[in-house]
């Protein structure tokens, strides 16, 4: 299965997907990345490791329909046959929903559909689930559809929140699990895609 990966920074959930497909019984490779900030670690981590990097963005493509078909057109260009979003902050296009429909898949820091939807990214989720008083956190995987967080969740992986945690041990110990389910479900995907029909 050829992956795409979508990112707007660190890249550490690249790096994890990345290094998962190396392994010898992985059933996808992560065939290109493509990055909306062209400073993001993971163009960087995706160049210095070979895999086809590219930068779109409003900076690249002011008219938001052509960011779209560019994108579209990349990822087909490339034989995608899943996308992932993985720290991507921005929502794709219909033209590139369209093609990849029910193939493209998000990576979440908490427990969706708890501390999900517009503005819950990044340090904002952690606080929540710290204000909320939750015991327990983790990381979902979920279909990309229109809204923010909101399509069917595939997969969710708990790790428990403690009594001193803060912002920063909380982000550390999700982040953790995602770098584990994240490649624990393309590889999931993988193998379905490649089982015989009667399975
Ligand atoms: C991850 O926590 C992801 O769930 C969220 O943004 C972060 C991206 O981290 N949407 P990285 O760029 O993969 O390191």
């Amino acid at each position: 299965l050829r992956v795409a990966v979508l990112a707007s920074g660190r890249g550490s959930n690249l790096r994890a997907l990345h290094q998962a497909s190396l392994e010898g019984d992985a059933r996808f490779a992560v065939s290109l990345v493509i990055g909306n900030n062209s400073g993001a670690g993971a163009l960087a981590y995706a160049r210095e490791v070979g895999i086809p990097a590219v930068h779109m963005s409003g900076r690249t493509h002011p008219d938001p329909d052509e960011l779209d078909e560019a994108m579209r057109a990349a990822l087909v260009a490339h034989g995608t046959g899943l996308v992932v979003t993985a720290g991507y902050m921005k929502k794709l296009g219909p033209s590139t929903r369209g093609e990849f429909d029910s193939r493209i898949i998000n990576v979440h820091p908490a427990l969706l559909p708890r501390h999900g939807g517009k503005g819950m990214y990044g340090t904002a989720v952690h606080e929540a689930v710290l204000a909320a008083g939750d015991q327990v956190s983790g990381a979902t995987v979920h279909f990309v559809t229109e809204e923010y967080d909101a399509g069917a969740i595939i997969a969710r992986s708990e790790v428990p929140v403690l009594a001193d945690d803060t912002v920063e041990s909380l982000a550390e110990r999700v982040l953790a699990a995602e770098h584990l389910l994240l490649p624990t479900v393309v590889q999931i995907i993988a193998t379905r895609d490649a089982a015989p029909a009667e399975l």
